[in-house]
This record gives C-alpha cells, sequence and structure tokens, in this order.
C-alpha cells in the first residue's frame, strides 16, 4: 500500500489503442498516462497514432486531461507525415478535440511548428530542470538532446520517462534532421548519469521484450554504456 497520489500508465501503440493500425502496432510506440489520483487530472506524452483511442483510454480511468508532454518533434511521437509512409494522428487532431497546453523544450519548438503547422501559441517552451505540476504530482523535465535537438526526458518520482533518447537496448538514432552523436553521449554519460540505479526507465518504444527497466540494469546491458569515452563514441555511432 502507498499514499502516492500518482497515476501512470504506460499504453503500446497497436495493442492498447490503434489496434486496427499496423503501422502503429510495427513502430512499437509507447504513450505514457501520468497524473493524480486524488485530482484526477493527467498529462499525455507523445500522443500519436489514434487520438480517440489514447482518450477513451484516459476517460475509462475516469481521468480529465490537462495537457501533453512531448518528447520531441519525429511523427511517431506527436502525428505528421512520417516518411511519406502514412500520415499520423498526433497534436493537430489532439487540439482540435481538447485545447491544452503542450509542454516542449525550448530548442524543439520550431521543429514541432515545422513538422505539423501549429501556432507559436499552442506550444509552452521549457528549459531543462523546469518542475510541472500533474495535481500534486510533480514532473521533472531533462533537456537530453542528440536523437533531435529538443529532446526530453521526463522524471516522475523514481520513473524516468525517456522518449527515444534511451531505450533497454540502445539509443536514439542520430543522423536523423537536428540529430547530434556528441550531444547524445553527453545526455548519456553526464545528463542522465545523475540518475540513481534505481530508476525505472521507461523508453520511447518498446524494442525489447520488457515494458521497462530499472537503469542501474540498463546500464549494466546497454551496449551505449559500454563506450567510455567521446571518440570512442562517435566511432560507435559511424
Ligand atoms: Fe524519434
Amino acid at each position: 500500500m502507498t499514499d502516492s497520489p500518482l497515476y501512470f500508465r504506460q499504453l503500446l501503440a497497436g495493442r492498447d489503442f490503434a489496434q486496427d493500425r499496423p503501422l502503429a502496432a510495427d513502430m512499437l510506440n509507447f504513450v505514457y498516462l501520468i497524473g493524480d489520483k486524488d485530482s484526477r487530472e493527467c498529462v499525455v506524452v507523445d500522443p500519436a497514432w489514434d487520438i480517440q483511442g489514447i482518450l477513451d483510454r484516459i476517460a475509462e480511468d475516469d481521468m480529465k486531461l490537462a495537457g501533453v508532454l512531448a518528447t520531441h518533434y519525429h511523427p511517431d511521437h506527436i502525428g505528421g507525415d512520417l516518411l511519406g509512409m502514412a500520415e499520423v494522428e498526433g497534436l493537430r487532431e489532439l487540439l482540435s478535440l481538447h485545447p491544452v497546453p503542450v509542454h516542449c523544450q525550448a530548442d524543439e519548438t520550431e521543429w514541432i511548428r515545422r513538422s505539423i503547422g501549429l501556432a507559436p501559441t499552442d506550444l509552452t517552451p521549457h528549459e531543462s530542470g523546469d518542475e510541472l505540476l500533474v495535481g500534486d504530482v510533480p514532473v521533472r523535465l531533462i533537456h537530453t538532446p542528440g536523437h533531435t535537438p529538443g529532446s526530453q526526458c521526463f522524471l516522475v518520482g523514481n520513473r524516468l520517462v525517456a522518449g527515444d533518447t534511451l531505450f533497454l537496448q540502445g539509443c536514439g538514432r542520430t543522423d536523423l534532421p537536428g540529430g547530434d552523436p556528441a550531444e547524445m553521449y553527453r545526455s548519456l554519460h553526464q545528463r542522465l548519469a545523475k540518475l540513481p540505479d534505481d530508476t525505472l526507465l521507461f523508453p520511447g518504444h518498446r524494442y525489447s521484450p520488457a515494458d521497462s527497466a530499472l537503469l542501474g540494469d540498463t546500464r549494466k546491458t546497454n551496449q551505449v554504456f559500454r563506450v567510455q569515452s567521446l571518440d570512442d563514441w562517435l566511432r560507435f555511432m559511424g
């Protein structure tokens, strides 16, 4: 038993929503709901693929949507054109149904605006270290550039929602527009290094059999932590 008001739900695309969209199931995106069980408010991390399906999950838990947290601008996380293969539902559709604040990292606002054509007033930019209160539940924003310039992770209690910065195996690509392998090295080996080993890692995709893992275990098993210098890292990333 715990007195924590934390509400935390991990949803897998193609299984928990977007069940009728094969591409969503192929991409294996996780969407997260974070909120306060007492006030019934929640935010959604990276709403994409099936907005109504995500809103249905929120409604069936009797929660109210209070905002969006965006890890980064890629269309499988916020909607938009996916490499000409599909037009993915996302922030635009969500905001038309539910106008709520969209919290993004300051360096990502232009990328998000350009990729899906939102107005500047639709986005609330943040600096690293900012803390949001969802009801009484604090969520800390950590800027982790590398996959994109304004990628960010979210720390809530001992849980790290890491987007495409860190998976249980591997990390996000750094060869897409805005990617920077040296920044990714610093994000993994310096910015996230301050988090304790008992932090629970919740990634942006289900690229491993497990849905989450202790950061301490990930540091032992994930090859991105075996590389010990920036020079070796740049060779490793090709
Ligand atoms: Fe991505």
